[in-house]
């Protein structure tokens, strides 16, 4: 399985604009991979004063200055979704649980289009404004640093999706038959209002009304349907911790199917007629890549699984949805294995800031050269070789994977390949006992939570007993290709 596999975005072509963003940042005296986590101010966000009381409009994250906010931590979304395909109308109503982490005489939400029609604030009505992708909200008393806080938000519209940097869709993309909702990395503000950062995860109840005849599928537990007057309604519960843009709420005229695996692990597969017959035999062996993955990585982190394979010609990409991975269409068995990974990798232990992606797409990819490796096919070291062959001028080589530059580069060829390939290197370093030692204690350590870069380089260290500044400076910081394939 190549690092590209078709369900994954095809390697970017990347352009001169990227050293020259990377130069623009390291000259600004931007991070350093083994930095502190705290990211550098971004332009666009107005550093929050000591007696600032109103929220800021971003979490400060350089990659999407707009993306999340200040001054409060969501700790429940609570969405009540109908859709109507046929119209492609969707009314909402979301009811956020939150705490304040300042004095609040005003918060943001990210909002990109709809129609908001109603905020209260712990029953109360607030006024609001829109402005770009966010949403302003002033209730009618300020909120007190530690207060906890009720906000709901009715709305409606005709969602569509963003255009990511990199050019591809994000967020509620309609289909021929429903909606494909994926939100990687600024989506879910196209079809709920939330603190889209992965800094702030929650927990989500969904309550989805659709035609009778669609199904709704969404992340978590299915808690059962109902049907009335030509309306299904299908709920939903994420009882574990989840970032914003792994939310998903697809639409589709669905199979299903219902399994408990000999774990406990209730699983949901949701598949569009047309991609059943390729994705059944690929499907079949969810199990055993769940069990192949818990015995590598730990145990599996969420008590549900399953997939939704939708049929999305046009949008171009899988997606880790937690819990229930998404699919454009039937997955070959190395995608499985990638989105399977992401719920240890990037679900369950989330981003703090997105320039660490690698350590969402470096880790499921190497989780696919380790699954070749072990089921009879090349080696993870063959994989590593076929791609250190590759000449200096190659896309491999355009930025090192722990600075991306910018979020157009998120998912680029040097993110999920060389990402891996330092994997690889630190594997060779440190021996395959340590490295799995690493690979679980990251997992387990940072379980429904977040993970740095530095703190990932700083717990090999730790575990290996090895000083592994050079390997990691020169496979995820240094521009170029390295001078040497040996660790
Ligand atoms: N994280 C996804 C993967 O498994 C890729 C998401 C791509 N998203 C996008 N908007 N292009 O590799
Ligand atoms: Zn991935």
């Amino acid at each position: 399985m190549t690092p590209t596999g078709k369900h994954r975005p095809a390697p970017r072509a990347v352009t001169a604009a990227v050293p020259v963003a990377v130069a623009a940042l390291l000259a600004a005296g931007g991070p350093a991979v083994a930095g502190p986590v705290a990211t550098p101010a971004a332009p666009a966000r107005p550093a929050p004063a000591a007696s600032a009381t109103t929220g800021a409009p971003g979490a400060g994250d350089p990659y999407f200055p707009l993306a999340g906010n200040g001054g409060y931590d969501v700790s429940h979304y609570d969405l009540t979704l109908r859709y109507d395909p046929g119209s492609r109308r969707l009314d909402g109503t979301a009811v956020l649980t939150a705490r304040a982490t300042q004095p609040l005489t005003r918060f943001d939400l990210d909002l990109k289009g709809l129609k908001v029609t109603g905020v209260t604030v712990d029953h109360a009505r607030a006024t609001h404004r829109r402005d770009g992708q966010e949403l302003l909200v002033t209730p009618r008393t300020a909120l007190r640093p530690g207060h906890r806080f009720q906000v709901t938000v009715t709305y409606s519209g005709t969602p569509a999706p963003v255009t990511d940097p990199d050019g591809s869709p994000d967020g509620w993309i309609p289909t021929d038959d429903g909606a494909f909702v994926a939100g990687e990395p600024q989506g879910a503000m196209t079809w709920f209002p939330a603190n889209n950062h992965p800094l702030d995860k929650a927990t989500y109840d969904f309550t989805l009304t659709v035609p009778q005849g669609h199904t709704a599928v969404a992340n978590g537990v299915y808690l059962g349907s109902r049907t009335a007057h030509g309306r299904t309604t299908y709920r939903w519960r994420q009882s574990e911790p989840m970032a914003a843009y792994l939310a998903t709420a697809t639409v589709g005229r669905f199979r299903v199917e219902r399994y408990t695996t000999r774990d406990g692990v209730q699983v949901y597969n949701a598949v569009d007629p047309r991609e059943a017959a390729a994705a059944a035999p690929v499907l079949k062996q969810l199990p055993s890549v769940l069990d192949w993955e818990s015995r590598l990585f730990g145990p599996y982190p969420f008590r549900a699984a399953g997939a939704i394979v939708d049929h999305a010609p046009d949008v171009g990409y899988a997606l880790e949805t937690q819990t229930r991975p998404l699919y454009d269409s039937a997955p070959d068995l190395g995608t499985l294995v990638h989105e399977s990974a992401h719920q240890w990798f990037g679900d369950s232990v989330s981003l703090t800031r997105w320039q660490d992606i690698w350590l969402n797409e470096g880790f499921a990819t190497y989780a696919e050269w380790l699954y070749t490796e072990q089921h009879g096919g090349p080696s993870a070291q063959q994989e590593f070789d076929a791609l250190y062959a590759r000449p200096a001028s190659d896309g491999l080589w355009a930025f090192p994977p722990g600075d991306p530059g910018s979020g157009r580069n998120i998912f680029a060829t040097p993110v999920y390949a060389r990402g891996a390939m330092t994997l690889h290197q630190l594997r060779r370093a440190v021996g395959d006992r340590a490295f799995l030692r690493i690979l679980r204690t990251w997992a387990a350590s940072h379980r429904a939570g977040h993970g740095t870069t530095a703190q990932f380089t700083a717990l090999a260290e730790r575990l290996s007993g090895k000083d592994l500044d050079g390997l990691f400076r020169t496979w995820l910081d240094t521009r170029g290709k390295p001078a040497t394939s040996r660790p």
